[in-house]
């Protein structure tokens, strides 16, 4: 990495030191010549990979009965959610992250969710689990798990993003990996009824506004959330990619509010209480809300705005090869689908459009490739969403310029990696 002192318009982190950065000064690296992505049978001489037999050609594998729930392959054993021990004084109220660097596609396996917990995870035996709908609905009513299995049921894949995500990132570029930068979201298809429905079974009163989902665990973790919300597209979920909710994610029931902050999608969930007024609880008083620079914070910030990040390269995926390279990332939006994806490779001063391979759902998670060439100059790399609003991805010092310096939470700002010359990537920000 060249170091260089002075002004610079790169500011770098490694880990809470930071460090000015100079661009352009390229020193030889460890990148591999080659242009093509592959090489000919006969260029490389004798590659023991093809002349020998290999071991695992030369006995028999496990049986059919050996992993009964199967898990990845132990070469995968560094694919893991992680935590970054500083963050909080203990693990049960607390976050791991998503390993978004070494994911593709747009669904996250339930294995690498991310976790957030308030008060650790509740182990719910679901038959002596129940579901309470009380307030002002006509009859008070208290579900079964296989009550709620006679709902009619839908499928749905929503992206869930916790309010924190990035929000170590709001006065510079701290952590070294999109994992760590980025990692509060995952994005599963959920099996669940509509709230609706339940809610109108209960019945509601003419003068109910407002709902209040509570969870069954020891933080009884709860939101006020509109009514309109609920009736609009909120799910009570027992499933996530077609097998039970983790008990990480609330096993056997948590709520799907699409689109909105992850605090607000209940996990354990036991109660729903209506009402007519919002119950301002902590976790939307002294918690998510976004203090702002008068003193002055903002009440029910819940949509999550339209954010991107490139995962590779990224830090945990430096660049290994010149020449052809794929860039690749995600890119969601809480208020609709993602329209359009740009990348620069100089931070920012130009841009190209690049392209959203697979599925595009309201509220999902997108993804993006950009094929570029890569000849071993440093590289300042870029991602920016535009949602299906119109809406354009801020750079974070349009974001710092109305919400100020004392904010943590919704911060979607455009995330700058550099690459230096010998293909590894950094976490810093462009001025
Ligand atoms: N629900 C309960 N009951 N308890 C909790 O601690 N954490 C919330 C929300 N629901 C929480 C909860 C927060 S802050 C987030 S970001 C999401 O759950 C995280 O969901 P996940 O653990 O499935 O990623
Ligand atoms: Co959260």
């Amino acid at each position: 990495m060249n170091e260089a002192k002075g002004s610079s318009r790169i500011a770098a982190a490694t880990g809470s030191r930071r460090q000015f950065l100079k661009m352009g000064l390229g020193v030889g690296g460890a990148v591999a010549g080659a242009t093509l992505a592959g090489r000919a049978a006969n260029a490389s001489g004798a590659d023991p990979a093809i002349t020998e037999v290999q071991e695992w050609n030369q006995y028999l594998g496990l049986g059919t009965d050996a992993a009964p729930y199967g898990v990845p392959s132990p070469y995968e054993a560094d694919v893991v959610r992680r935590n970054v021990r500083w963050l909080t004084a203990s693990t049960e109220s607390s976050v791991n992250f998503t390993p978004l660097h070494a994911l593709d596609g747009i669904i996250t396996p339930n294995g690498l969710c991310f976790e957030r917990h308030h008060a650790g995870v509740a182990e719910v035996d679901p038959a002596a689990h129940r579901l309470m709908i009380n307030g002002l609905v006509e009859k008070p009513m208290v579900f079964t798990m296989s009550d709620l299995m006679r709902f009619p049921r839908e499928n749905r894949i929503y992206f869930l993003e916790c309010a924190a995500n990035s929000g170590m990132e709001w006065r510079g570029a701290q952590l070294n990996g999109c994992q760590f930068t980025h990692g509060m979201v995952h994005c599963v298809e959920y099996t669940g009824v509509p709230l609706r429905y339940i809610l109108e079974e209960a019945g509601l009163k003419t003068n109910a506004k407002w709902l209040m989902p509570e969870g069954a665990d020891a933080s009884g973790m709860n939101r006020s959330v509109p009514l309109e919300k609920g009736l609009d597209d909120c799910l009570v979920a027992f499933k996530m990619n077609g097998e039970a909710l983790r008990p990480e994610q609330g096993y056997p029931l948590r709520l799907v509010v699409p689109g909105w902050e992850g605090n607000m999608w209940v996990k354990w969930l036991r109660r729903i209480e209506v009402g007519d007024m919002p119950w301002h609880t902590r976790e939307e008083t002294s918690k998510y809300t976004d203090l702002m620079e008068d003193g002055t914070a903002r009440r029910f910030t819940w949509a999550m705005d339209a954010k991107s990040v490139i995962t590779s390269p990224s830090p945990q995926m430096p660049i290994l090869h010149k020449g052809h390279n794929v860039l690749s990332g995600l890119a969601w939006s809480g208020r609709g689908t993602v329209d359009r994806v740009d990348v620069s490779l100089d931070g920012g001063r130009n841009w190209q459009t690049a392209r959203i391979d697979g599925l595009s759902l309201p509220k999902a998670l997108h993804r993006f490739y950009l094929e570029f060439d890569w000849n071993g100059e440093p590289l300042l790399l870029q991602s920016r969403a535009i949602d299906s609003t119109g809406y354009v991805q801020p750079t974070k010092n349009e974001l710092r310029a109305v919400r100020g310096l004392n904010s943590i939470y919704h911060n979607n700002g455009i995330q700058t990696w550099h690459v230096n010359a010998s293909g590894e990537v950094e976490n810093v920000e462009v001025s």
